[in-house]
């Protein structure tokens, strides 16, 4: 179903309720959308395609609106295949359309589907007329690829944001800011954006100031995941900023593994420790808790503190796995903790303190390395730990 979320804009986007991680990666427990949006001026112009298993649906929802053969322009701001994956069987039906993209756009779009529709590059800050709007176009390089841009309606101030700005959850119906739970939105925003485009949180930044640097007074923010805000458009502009701040929190996250439950001790015992120091502590579990809670709620912690049994000489596999998170999504250097147990060579935790050092991060003393079940000694040093971490965090 389309729905006109202003005179002559319509969402023609679609619901996945069926994907179960995004990416393949990270966990959809309510879903995700994909938005589309239509403009119908004296020109018609389609801003994002959807992922290809929703093709029909979504060509189904346009042909509520317009036959496909009337589209001038396929506006695509982004070219990866959660945006794309149906446009060749929107290309069948609207021969006559234009594909607008930014140039290095151009380059993907042949490499992944080959359309020979007619195209045509946009430069930063061209404009575009449609008849009685113009639309802007903003190079928003690494939002979430090299290659995507934001469309800017200049009549309605609409901000076609692309994957800025979006959020898990698919709509069910519910298109906007004043028809949702916010407390869903805020936690589902925040988790897309740790995940998704945490590699490049000083691009959020710089869009977000090249945003406000229009001087407009945005009317709506429509992205391409995620609710449209009309009610306050600023609401997910701040959060974002907020989110990709450089300015860590002043708290402590703890992840750690366990199997028979040794290192879980060590860790609730420093979790009790810092909360004795009045240190905000969050805590993961790596067997229980998504990969992408661990991410968002680690991001902007002023201290991790990482806690693994010796699994063959190496640190427990998710906990490893956790710190290639780390590496990949380049997070902000910051002191580590680190903590763990082995049942007779050791290595893991090691290990770890290697791999730290190499990447540069501080790594705090002491790091506690236990033999066995963690004796009162241990427990001691964690007290030592907390004290080392409240420092930190306090700074
Ligand atoms: C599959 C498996 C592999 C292990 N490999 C090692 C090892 O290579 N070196 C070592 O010192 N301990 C090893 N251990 C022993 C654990 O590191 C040790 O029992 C640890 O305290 C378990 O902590 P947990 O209770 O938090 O799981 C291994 C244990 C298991 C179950
Ligand atoms: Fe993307
Ligand atoms: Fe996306």
């Amino acid at each position: 179903m389309n729905r006109e979320i202003v005179k002559g804009v319509y969402y023609v986007g679609v619901d996945d309720h069926h994907t179960v991680l995004f990416e393949n990666l990270w966990a959809l427990p309510h879903g995700v959308s994909y938005n589309s949006y239509l403009i119908v001026d004296d020109k018609i112009a389609l801003i994002e395609c959807v992922k290809e298993p929703w093709a029909d649906e979504w060509i189904g929802n346009i042909r509520e609106v317009v036959d496909p053969a009337k589209i001038d322009y396929i506006i695509m701001n982004h070219m990866e295949p959660d945006h794309t994956g149906a446009l060749p069987h929107i290309a069948k039906l609207a021969e006559n359309a234009t594909m607008i993209y930014t140039p290095k756009a151009s380059d993907m779009q042949k490499s992944f589907y080959d359309v020979r529709l007619r195209e045509k590059t946009v430069t930063d800050l061209e404009e575009l007329s449609l008849g009685k709007r113009t639309l802007k176009f903003l190079h928003t390089q690494f939002l979430h690829w090299p290659e995507t841009m934001m469309t800017y309606d200049m009549q309605d101030h609409i901000l076609f944001s692309c994957d800025a700005f979006g959020s898990f959850g698919a709509l069910n119906g519910n298109h906007f800011d004043d028809e949702i739970d916010m407390r869903m939105v805020e936690s589902e925003s925040r988790r897309y954006l740790s995940v998704i485009i945490t590699s490049y949180l000083k691009f959020i930044q710089q869009a977000i100031a090249k945003v406000t640097g229009l001087g407009i007074d945005l009317k709506m923010v429509a992205p391409s995941h995620g609710p449209v805000y009309r009610r306050d458009p600023t609401w997910i502009i701040n959060r974002y900023s907020e989110w990709s701040s450089p300015d860590l929190e002043k708290g402590c996250t703890i992840i750690y593994g366990t199997m028979y439950g040794f290192t879980q001790r060590v860790a609730m015992t420093l979790k009790r420790e810092l909360e004795n120091l009045s240190v905000p502590v969050k805590i993961h579990n790596l067997s229980y808790s998504d990969m992408s809670k661990v991410v968002t709620d680690s991001l902007r912690a002023g201290v991790i503190a990482i806690g693994t049994p010796t699994y063959d000489a190496y640190p427990f596999p998710r906990v490893w796995a956790f710190v290639d998170e780390m590496e990949g999504k380049r997070f902000a250097k910051r002191p580590i903790g680190l903590f763990g147990t082995f049942g007779w060579g050791g290595g893991g935790v090691k290990r770890l303190k290697d791999k730290f050092e190499d990447l540069k991060f501080e790594v705090l003393e002491p790091t506690i390395d236990v033999h066995g079940r963690p004796t009162s000694q241990e427990l001691e040093d964690c007290k030592r730990l907390a004290e080392t971490i409240a420092a930190k965090v306090r700074l």
